[in-house]
């Protein structure tokens, strides 16, 4: 392996990492670098490492101050296209994607105790966001869409979908730690389509939405009460459901839901199931 000081020359000299879309380079000129600076013990070859680890850092913030001024503008979809060509994603892993968008959405994590967790409700987890981009494609999701993301977390699903397709954007979550932080993110992005409220899954309102979108939130008689209203609305007006992980299993067994999907009951990815009464 290269020594950290001739990394760090290397570095110095390159311009590609300063390039403000170069996010991939940077992060993983980065992890190098703090994987050499483990076995570095002279002051000086470490202050060089360091010095240039916070001028990427400095890069990142000056292009995630840019790609938030574009959403705020309404552009952010023809903003983040560099990065939206996801193939066909697979794994529960986070990666560069990731990333940028954790830095362009900027969403605080609480700073209060969360509540206990009832039985059957899985503890939070944000979808990776390949997973989100690839749903927003293989659903069709668009403007005139009402997508709702049942236990949405910190709201990175109803924002990121908002932001690429205009849709308007709802999440209910019953941690209401989480649903401060992401109306604050909601807020400060201007997005005036996308809201999330502190609530159970089971009582929100699902007359008008078009989307629903599940990484397995809960499980058990939870699930079930929430599939059966889904059901209910199945049965009425065209919809989709979105889901991630093990719930994908249950939603492939229901005979109101079809997927043209080779494997519906995959969990590493997304798969999308559409009503029998058609729709996009
Ligand atoms: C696996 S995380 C998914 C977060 C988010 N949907 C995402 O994909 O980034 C599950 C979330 O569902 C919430 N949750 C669990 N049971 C719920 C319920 N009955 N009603 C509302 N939210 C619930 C949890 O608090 C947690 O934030």
């Amino acid at each position: 392996m290269a020594s950290l000081a001739s990394t760090v020359s290397l570095l110095e000299q390159e311009a590609g990492w300063r390039d403000l879309r170069a996010f991939l380079w940077r992060a993983e000129a980065s992890d190098t670098l703090e994987l050499l600076l483990l076995g570095e013990a002279d002051p000086a070859e470490r202050e060089r490492a360091v010095a240039l680890l916070e001028a990427m850092e400095a890069v990142d913030r000056d292009a995630f101050a840019l790609l938030r001024a574009a959403i705020q503008r309404g552009e952010g979809r023809e903003a983040l296209a560099p990065w939206l060509d996801v193939g066909f994603p697979t794994g529960q892993h986070y990666d560069v994607l990731d990333h940028v968008i954790a830095g362009v959405l900027a969403i605080e994590e609480p700073d209060t105790p969360l509540s206990r967790l009832p039985p059957e409700m899985v503890f939070y987890q944000p979808t990776p966001a390949r997973h989100i981009v690839d749903g927003v494609l293989r659903a069709a999701i668009a403007a005139d869409d009402v997508v709702l993301d049942l236990g949405s977390g910190l709201g990175h699903v109803p924002i990121l979908v908002h932001v690429l397709t205009g849709a308007t954007a709802r999440g209910v979550e019953r941690e209401p730690a989480y649903v401060t932080r992401a109306c604050e993110a909601a807020r400060a992005l201007q997005l005036a389509g996308v809201t999330m409220r502190v609530g159970d899954a089971r009582d929100a309102e699902f007359t008008d939405v078009t989307v629903f979108y599940l990484f397995t939130p809960f499980i058990g008689t939870v699930l079930r009460d929430v599939m059966a209203r889904i059901e209910h609305e199945a049965r009425r007006r065209p919809i989709r459901v979105v889901t991630l992980g093990p719930c994908s299993r249950t939603f492939a067994r229901m005979p109101w839901l079809h997927s043209d999907d080779p494997d519906p009951e995959a969990s590493d990815r997304i798969v999308v199931f559409r009503s029998a009464l058609g729709g996009r």
